[in-house]
């Protein structure tokens, strides 16, 4: 039988790899604006992670398997539906969650906090720090949410929950806090706001989008109520995520959208919705997407030794390269260094981020994001604190698709572009900059 049919009895696998999971694209050639081409330095890993090679083999695999789930009476609906129900205890497992807790597949992690948001008890007070993205920021609505800033200290940090809590009124209270940041990479005190929450009778809501492509997991040991993530940054861009939490409100809480495979029974007069999972999942599900999700936390899994150390090597290497560049500052949360994973924002002074990120991009073969990373509100006072003229900022961000030869490329692309500037002319359309005649041609499928 299949690998598809075989993992479904051993889900993590027992041997820790001993390399560093090849992805797809680590061979990509991107043509540069002065001609020729170059391998491509993928530095974008915060906004969208490559697919994992076994993520893309176990789909090649079980496509032909793929059916309907659940109601499929035919030998591919069983395997399609067996993988899809499975692939729960691998997140369950990944995230070391509590047995009964419940594993909601969703879109992403903006998906899972909109379900949790519509989720919560009627009156439930949301504290949320200003320095969330706005994934974690903007579900939150109405008068009972109150947006804390972020202190420049951790233990402030706990500090300021504490604070917010005890003024909350009486009733449900739920505490939002990224594991990481995504325009610094900084971790957040989670296990100690948690301890707080909890003596304030208080939830918290994990968004792990960015700590769990890089970090171990344990709700358990965090003592969190909730996790979110996404597959696209967990290295398994098929259009999944998941919202991993205490069963309660969900259980009680109106199906986030109406439709098949939510409802137990549906009369003319009236629908009896499920009470599992199912509740909040109507419509066909992303069974490929939900697959390649469980392929992926598995590979992790069996790979945090060696994908800690390459990162933790590559960040090192990093910060020692920017420091040393003329005009550079970095953007960071806390004041003293903390722990953190491989995402690093920074403003060049005297240079349009857009148009650096740009010149990386054409003339380098260097894929960065630039702008405000869809967390507009910390990036900007990010900035402020320090101490830069600048609206934005470029970032950084590294995973298991970075190199050495990435991060040295990108260092000495900077120190060029600061000393010399650029070799092509470049102008601004539409808010974004893009080389004047750019001769470089899209690949043939995107014709
Ligand atoms: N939150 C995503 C990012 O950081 C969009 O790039």
């Amino acid at each position: 039988m299949t690998l598809a049919l075989d993992r479904s009895t051993e889900s993590t696998p027992s041997t820790e790899s001993t390399t560093v999971p090849a992805v797809a694209g680590a061979s990509l050639r991107v043509p540069l604006v002065t001609g020729g081409d170059i391998g491509y330095a993928n530095l974008d890993h915060a906004a969208s992670a490559p697919c994992l090679d076994a993520v893309r083999s176990a789909v090649d695999e079980f496509l032909p398997w793929y059916a309907s789930v659940h109601r499929g009476a035919g030998f591919a609906s069983q395997v399609s539906t067996r993988l899809y129900e499975r692939t729960r205890d691998i997140l369950r497992r990944f995230v070391d969650a509590r047995s009964g807790d419940s594993v909601v597949f969703t879109r992403n992690t903006t998906d899972a906090f909109n379900l949790l948001a519509k989720a919560l008890p009627r009156k439930t007070s949301v504290i949320v720090f200003d320095t969330e993205h706005h994934a974690a920021l903007l579900p939150w609505r109405g008068p009972n949410v109150r947006r804390v800033q972020l202190p420049r200290t951790r233990l402030a940090a706990v500090s300021v929950v504490d604070e917010a809590l005890a003024e909350c009124p009486q009733g449900p209270r739920l505490v939002v806090v990224a594991g990481a940041s995504n325009v610094t990479g900084e971790l957040l005190p989670v296990a100690e706001i948690a301890a707080v929450a909890r003596k304030h009778g208080a939830r918290v809501a994990l968004d792990a989008a960015q700590l769990a492509p890089h970090r171990r997991i344990s709700v358990r040991e965090l003592d969190v109520d909730y996790v979110a993530l996404s597959g696209h940054k967990l290295y398994a861009p098929f259009g999944a995520g998941a919202l991993i939490g205490r069963s309660d409100w969900l259980r009680a809480a109106e199906p986030y959208l109406a439709g098949g495979g939510a409802t137990k029974l549906v009369t003319e007069d009236a629908v009896v919705w499920n009470t599992g999972e199912e509740r909040h999942e109507a419509g066909s599900p992303n069974t490929v997407g939900v697959y390649a999700l469980g392929v992926a936390c598995e590979q992790l899994s069996a790979s945090w030794d060696v994908t800690g150390e390459h990162e933790a090597a590559l960040l090192e290497r990093l910060l020692k390269g920017l420091t040393s560049l003329p005009g550079c500052a970095e953007l960071r949360l806390f004041d003293a260094p903390v722990d953190r994973v491989g995402t690093v924002s920074f403003v060049v002074d005297g240079f349009d981020p857009g148009w650096l990120a740009a010149v990386l991009s054409a003339e380098y073969g260097i894929g960065v994001r630039d702008g405000a990373f869809c967390a507009h509100v910390a990036t900007r006072r990010l900035i402020r604190e320090a101490g830069v003229e600048a609206q934005q900022a470029v970032r950084v961000s590294l995973g298991l698709g970075s190199t050495e030869e990435h991060v040295d490329r990108l260092l000495l692309a900077l120190r060029q572009i600061i000393a010399r500037g650029a070799r092509w002319e470049y102008t601004k359309t539409d808010g974004r900059w893009t080389p004047v005649g750019d001769p470089r041609e899209l690949p043939p499928f995107c014709a």
